[in-house]
């Protein structure tokens, strides 16, 4: 799968559920921990909708939970390492409240099954992505003494008519899951094993989250797929109508519904995937000024052979073909990207070849990752994970390294610019300062004046590092 991650492993992002206004007063208590991409943490407010509707509100203080709920991440094997020790420390909690129900939801759930439950007995339920209704028949389960599980994958459920309790991000950012699961099969991934087949959401029950959302104040939706150029409602995977009675819509169509909500309300999207991402998409990037000028196409290798053997259905030059159109018909917009080094068999010249595709194109920001061996995917039946790890080690610090300095370069060129910013929140080191994000993604810290949180402000660019920019508010 491809999402654009706040990255599970490497920064280990744990949110917990923040009692919220839509949120009913239960007499139970529900925690839950999120680790993963944005597609879990969105997952998280679906599940905390549905326990919420069964009498749970939700807490952020584990000693009070009745229900504790991690959901997790498989894509590389630290991942599932951190879940584990986490398990662990719930166990022990454990052991003083026997009464305490640990659940474990997302892709390890859904990857490992039955085993963390019989075998390792770190949890008393088991839940994978489509199984969240089921969510309090389960609990209850565990309440009369059963094992719970419920891995089943299903071919329609996409949560289309739940109204998720939102994530304390400080109500202006919000994720809103267009499609679940994935058809492609990098041979690297394990998304396609542990989210099962791609299906999409009804968009008028998306357009209808979106105009909620705004309502209550959010001022940016960030459009959440694996593969969000495949959406297609109404559509056959070869463009046929399925019901002629009914409209059918695309992806292209989806932003633009969306970007009609208000022209206040930013847009985003994650994840492109490069073999699918179309000019038309692109042009109503262009069309519209309140859908952002930034795309995630994640390359994952530079080089064609390793491509093949990635299993992405393009070549190098496919991709830069694509660069090319963005950079055509968006011209500010800002371009990251995933890169995996230590492929199975990565020679030096393929990971050279990484390497200059990296200075071709000039990412603004990139997520570099070790290859990560998991199981039962193309790549662990067909290859050997051969790239001794001292080596994956250096070509993943050249890459950093190379990335460092086309972030710092892009952020340079900015100054001096006056640039439109969504505000925040206060930022991270200091109350005195605001922090937002431009249309690019760049994350803007400046002298707070009278700005509001949610409020847009222009601000001229003065001085930068290679992660953030800084700036000053002008009064236009
Ligand atoms: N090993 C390392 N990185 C991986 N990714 C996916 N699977 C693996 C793996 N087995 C990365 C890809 C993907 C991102 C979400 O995680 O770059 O785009
Ligand atoms: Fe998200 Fe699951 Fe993929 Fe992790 S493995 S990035 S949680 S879809």
């Amino acid at each position: 799968m491809e999402n654009k991650i706040i990255d599970e492993s490497v920064q280990g992002t744990a949110t917990m559920l923040n009692t919220t206004k839509n949120n009913v007063s239960g007499t139970k208590k529900l925690y839950v921990e999120s680790y993963g991409c944005q597609m879990n943490f969105s997952d998280s407010e679906v599940v905390a909708s549905i326990m919420n509707k069964n009498g749970y509100s939700t807490t952020r203080d584990i000693d009070e939970a009745d229900v504790v709920l991690i959901n997790t991440c498989s894509i590389r094997e630290n991942a599932e390492t951190r879940v584990r020790n986490r398990l662990t420390e719930f166990k022990s909690k454990k052991a003083k409240r026997p009464d305490l129900v640990i659940g474990i939801l997302g892709c390890m759930a859904e990857r490992l099954k039955k085993s963390l439950l019989e075998e390792e007995k770190l949890v008393d339920l088991v839940a994978g992505p489509d199984a969240y209704r089921d969510l309090p028949n389960l609990v209850e389960e565990v309440g009369t003494g059963q094992k719970a599980v419920n891995v089943l994958l299903s071919r329609d459920e996409t949560y289309a008519d739940i109204s998720p309790i939102r994530l304390d991000q400080g109500g202006i950012s919000a994720f809103v899951t267009i499609m679940r699961g994935c058809d492609n099969m990098c041979s690297f991934c394990v998304v396609p094993f542990t989210r099962g087949r791609e299906r999409s959401r009804d968009p008028e029950t998306i357009v209808n989250e979106c105009k909620d959302l705004f309502e209550q104040g959010y001022r940016e939706v960030t459009l959440l797929g694996q593969n969000v150029d495949s959406y297609r409602w109404n559509l056959s995977s070869k463009g046929e109508i399925k019901d002629s009675n009914q409209p059918t819509v695309n992806f292209a169509q989806l932003m633009e519904k969306v970007a009609q909500v208000s022209s206040d309300l930013r847009i985003r999207f994650s994840t492109s995937h490069p073999k699918d991402m179309t000019d038309e998409v692109l042009e109503m990037m262009a069309k519209y000024e309140n859908i952002c000028s930034y795309i995630h196409l994640p390359v994952q290798s530079g080089s064609t052979t390793v491509l093949d053997r990635m299993n992405r259905s393009y070549t190098r030059e496919w991709y830069l073909e694509r660069i090319s159109a963005i950079r055509r018909i968006v011209p500010d917009c800002a371009i990251s990207t995933d890169i995996i080094t230590g492929f199975c068999n990565e020679t030096e010249n393929e990971h050279a070849d990484t390497l200059s595709l990296m200075n071709e194109v000039a990412f603004d920001f990139a997520y570099m990752f070790k290859y990560s061996e998991r199981p039962k995917t193309l790549a662990e039946r067909r290859f050997e994970d051969d790239v001794p790890e001292d080596v994956k080690s250096r070509r993943l610090n050249e890459i950093i390294e190379n990335q460092l300095h086309h972030s710092l370069k892009s952020n340079q060129k900015q100054i001096g610019q006056i640039q439109k910013i969504l505000v925040e929140g206060y930022s991270k080191r200091s109350d005195e300062f605001l922090s937002g994000r431009n249309t690019q993604n760049a994350v803007v810290v400046f002298p707070k004046e009278t700005a509001q949180k949610g409020a847009y402000v222009y601000v001229k660019i003065e001085d930068c590092t290679s992660a953030t920019l800084m700036g000053n508010i002008v009064h236009k």
